[in-house]
C-alpha cells in the first residue's frame, strides 16, 4: 500500500484510440503507485493489450496524456519507455529463443571488456549476472542450462528470466500482460511469489489478468475495463470476484441472473 499523499509514478489521463472505426479507448484514466500491484482486468476485446501498449510506446494515443512522476511524458517506441524504467513482459515475445540466460538479460545492451587489445563482448560477466539475477529472484535453473539456449528452460523459467531483465535494468514499473496464461500450476504460483517480491523492492506492478485468482491474490487495486471505457476501480481487499465479474461484462451478467 502506497503512503497517503505518495505521488503516482505512473498516470494515464483521458487516453483514447482508435482503430478504423473501432473506438478501442476511450477516455480512459488510470494511475499507478510506486510499490503497487494494480490489476488490470476486462472481457476479450475490452481494450487491455491496447493501454499497455500505449504505456510502453508502442502505440501513440490519440488523444489523452501520459505523465510518469508527475510530469508530461512523450514515447516515441518502446525503446523510449525502457530508458525510462518502464519494461512491458509479454508471454511470448519476452525471449531470444536461441541464446543463452546471460544473453537474454543483457539483449541490445551487452557489456564488453578488452582482450589481446580489441573490444570484445564479455561474456564472463554476463554469465555472472544470469546467476546473480537468478539468485536474487531465488530461480533454480541448473547450470548447465544455464549456458544453452532459452528454449530448453520451461515457460515458468522463461518468464522468471523476462522478470529477472526487467529488476536488473531497474525497472521502476513492471507491466505484464498476461504472465501465466500459458503456465503449469506450480511455475504460475512462482511468477505470482515474483510479484510479490518486486512488490517488496518498490517496483510498481500492472498485471493483465483473466485469472481472478491470480488477481486477488496479488493486487492492491483493481481497474475494469469494458469495451474501451473504465467501468470500475476497486480496492482489492473491498471487493469480491462476483463484482468484479459484474463490472466485466455489464448488464448481460445482471440481466441473465
Ligand atoms: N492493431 C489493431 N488493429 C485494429 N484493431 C485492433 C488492433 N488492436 C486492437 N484492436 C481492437 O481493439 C479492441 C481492444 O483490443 P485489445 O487487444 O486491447 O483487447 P484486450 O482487452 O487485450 O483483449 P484480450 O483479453 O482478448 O487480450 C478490440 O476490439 C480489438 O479488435
Ligand atoms: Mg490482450
Amino acid at each position: 500500500m502506497s503512503a497517503a499523499g505518495a505521488a503516482p509514478i505512473l498516470e494515464a489521463r483521458d487516453i483514447s484510440i482508435r482503430f478504423g472505426g473501432v473506438e478501442a479507448l476511450k477516455r480512459v484514466s488510470l494511475h499507478l503507485m510506486p510499490g503497487e500491484v494494480l490489476a488490470l482486468a476486462g472481457d476479450n476485446g475490452a481494450g487491455k493489450s491496447t493501454l499497455i501498449k500505449i504505456l510502453s510506446g508502442v502505440y501513440r494515443a490519440d488523444a489523452g496524456e501520459l505523465r510518469l512522476d508527475g510530469r508530461t511524458m512523450q514515447m516515441r517506441d518502446p525503446q523510449d519507455a525502457r530508458a525510462q524504467g518502464i519494461e512491458t513482459i509479454y508471454q511470448d515475445l519476452a525471449l531470444a529463443d536461441n541464446l543463452d540466460v546471460g544473453s537474454n538479460i543483457f539483449l541490445g545492451r551487452e557489456p564488453t571488456r578488452r582482450k589481446l587489445g580489441f573490444q570484445v563482448i564479455d561474456r564472463p560477466r554476463m554469465a555472472q549476472v544470469a546467476r546473480e539475477v537468478l539468485e536474487r529472484l531465488d530461480i533454480v535453473i541448473p547450470p548447465r542450462k544455464l549456458g544453452g539456449p532459452v528454449k530448453m528452460l520451461s515457460g515458468g523459467q522463461r518468464q522468471a528470466i523476462a522478470i529477472g531483465r526487467a529488476i536488473y535494468w531497474n525497472a521502476r514499473v513492471l507491466i505484464m500482460d498476461e504472465p501465466t496464461a500459458a503456465l503449469g500450476v506450480p511455475e504460475q504460483r512462482k511468477v505470482m511469489a515474483l510479484i510479490g517480491s518486486l512488490k517488496a523492492q518498490g517496483v510498481a506492478v500492472m498485471l493483465i489478468s483473466h485469472n481472478l485468482h491470480d488477481i486477488f491474490a496479488v493486487s492492491d487495486r483493481i481497474v475494469v475495463l469494458r469495451r474501451g471505457e473504465v467501468a470500475g476501480e476497486r480496492e482489492t481487499r473491498h471487493t469480491n470476484g462476483d463484482e468484479i465479474v459484474r463490472l466485466m461484462v455489464g448488464d448481460t451478467y445482471a440481466n441473465s441472473r
